[in-house]
């Protein structure tokens, strides 16, 4: 939204220039030179490569927008809806996305069989690896920590309906003391993954393990390394 704003001056100085050489003008043009102008500067700040395609795009779908001339309240709704869920993602850059039940399982056989483990998913989004182990490992203590509200919203109404163990808390893993559990099981994003480990290093007692599918820390090779799915996506595991 900075670029775009950043870019109107110009494409209000190209547009002026443009009718003072008799140049047609109309809205179409103005989106255009806007969304040319806010991928220019995109390029020039070297964000990653599909922004400049949002850039470009951005004046011409707004453009759009209001050709359907939607109801006002439908974008706010819009807006918070995706807020609810994608909440601090610009900050994390741990987006939504599931892992699913052959990871699930793969981490189950991870766990000790002699006594009851604790587990904790972080960023547990919808709930499924949770819910899936507190089913199949009843004596286990699981829980799940997710910072987007309506993903987590989700996953305590499912465990409220399911009964049962599974435990959900709306919250930031970088709060958690990872020292409660034998189990730490993280889908997060490349970026999230040398801040976890430095958190896990410092604070994950011995015999404890952190399970982390497909990404790995740079800074520690995994001890173990698990292929569950079709798609051969590794189930990285570190030993404390
Ligand atoms: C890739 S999804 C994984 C969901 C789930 N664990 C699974 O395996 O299906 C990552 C989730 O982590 C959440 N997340 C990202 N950073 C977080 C943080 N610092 N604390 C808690 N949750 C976080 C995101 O909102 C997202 O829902």
């Amino acid at each position: 939204m900075l670029i775009q704003c950043g870019a109107m001056p110009l494409t209000l100085a190209v547009i002026y220039v443009m009718a003072s050489f008799r140049f047609p003008v109309d809205y179409l043009t103005v989106a255009v030179v806007q969304g040319l102008l806010a991928a220019l500067v995109t390029w020039k700040l070297a964000l990653a490569g599909w922004w400049r395609a949002i850039q470009l795009l951005f004046p011409l779908a707004v453009l759009a927008a209001l050709a359907l001339q939607l109801p006002s309240w439908l974008f706010g709704a819009a807006f918070l809806l995706l807020l609810g869920w994608y909440w601090s993602t610009f900050r994390t850059q741990v987006p939504y996305y599931p892992s699913g039940p052959a990871v699930w399982d793969a981490v189950r056989q991870l766990l000790p069989a002699d006594r009851a483990p604790r587990v904790i998913d972080i960023g547990s989004g919808l709930g499924g690896f949770v819910l899936y182990l507190s089913r199949v490992r009843p004596d286990a203590a699981v829980e799940g920590i997710e910072l987007a509200p309506l993903p987590f919203l989700y996953s305590w109404l499912r465990a409220k309906l399911a009964g049962g163990r599974a435990r959900f808390r709306l919250g930031d893993y970088e709060k958690l003391d990872f020292s409660r559990y034998d189990l730490v099981f993280a889908y997060l994003s490349p970026a999230a993954m040398p801040g976890l480990w430095r958190k896990a290093a410092a604070e994950m007692r011995p015999g404890a393990m952190l399970a982390s599918y497909e990404f790995i820390v740079p800074e520690r090779s995994p001890d173990r390394t698990v292929h569950a799915t079709e798609e051969d996506v590794p189930l990285y595991i570190w030993y404390f």
